[in-house]
């Protein structure tokens, strides 16, 4: 796999990807959302009752599982992993929603969603599908229903970084501070109306019960071949996250619609 432009690759290699399966086999949510902020985000950005909401790169499908549960929405999500849709199944069947949700194995980027059917369209923490937050809200446009909600999970800058941490996760995407982000979504066309934002607890439990599990499963598979270079990234993870990562890096799930 592998689509390359200049920035991140829009589909992860199969290796980042497996990386990435593993490291969050133990998560229901794979962003620095707590499950509270989770049902906070349904509180102030409710969708209406039996609408419909596609989830762009859904992971686990815990947003659309808990959406189809609480509010009754029919929820379609699209996401690379095999492995994440797998949990999302079994999630939507423990929750009793299997009927409602949908899930589809897809690159987002150029899966096509029916036009203009959709009253939430979310993509919480992978805006890199798009090239950036405004090409990702230009992906997410056009299967919004009119008065619909997109919701955008996305990093910001806490403080502006030195120059070598912000070229070491530029890899990572091209962030703004709170302003700058607000900048670029009015720029885009859309009013920001609510936003929910990760602290450093939501962040420590995201990232940090990653190591246990990545060094749990590096003690059981000594001789799986992706084993060293799986090392190499969690001590790579593990150092960025506490040099500068925790300090630098915001993350919230903004709240857009049209003006
Ligand atoms: C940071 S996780 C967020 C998952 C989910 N939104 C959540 O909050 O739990 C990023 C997700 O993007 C998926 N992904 C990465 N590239 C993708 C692509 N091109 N198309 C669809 N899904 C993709 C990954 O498999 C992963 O599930």
């Amino acid at each position: 796999m592998g689509e390359h432009g200049d920035g991140p690759p829009v589909v992860p290699e199969a290796r980042t990807l497996r990386f990435h399966e593993l490291a969050e086999a133990g998560h229901r949510i794979l962003n620095p959302l707590s499950e509270a902020k989770l049902d906070l985000l349904g509180d102030v950005a409710p969708p209406p009752p039996a609408g419909g909401h596609l989830d762009l790169a859904c992971g686990k499908g815990e947003l659309l599982c808990r959406w189809a549960q609480r509010f009754g929405v029919h929820g379609t999500g699209v996401d690379i992993s095999e492995v994440f849709l797998a949990d999302a199944a079994a999630r939507a069947a423990e929750l009793g929603v299997a009927e409602r949700v949908r899930l589809v194995q897809a690159n987002a980027a150029t899966h096509e969603a029916p036009a203009a059917a959709f009253d939430t369209v979310s993509c919480l923490g992978a805006t890199w599908i798009g090239g950036g937050l405004v090409g990702m809200l230009a992906l997410m446009a056009p299967a919004l229903a009119p008065g619909g909600t997109l919701l955008v999970g996305e990093p910001y800058w806490h403080e502006p970084p030195p120059e070598d941490v912000r070229s070491a996760l530029a890899q990572e995407g091209d962030f703004a501070d709170l302003a700058g982000t607000l900048g670029r979504v009015e720029s885009a066309g859309w009013e920001l109306v609510e936003m929910v934002l990760a602290d450093g607890d939501d962040w420590d439990r995201y990232v940090a019960s990653q190591w246990r599990t990545m060094s749990d499963w590096l003690r059981a598979h000594p001789g799986d071949p992706d084993a060293p270079d799986f090392a190499a990234w969690l001590d790579e993870a593990r150092r960025a996250y506490l040099a500068h990562e925790r300090r630098y890096l915001g993350w919230g799930v903004f709240v857009l619609r049209r003006p």
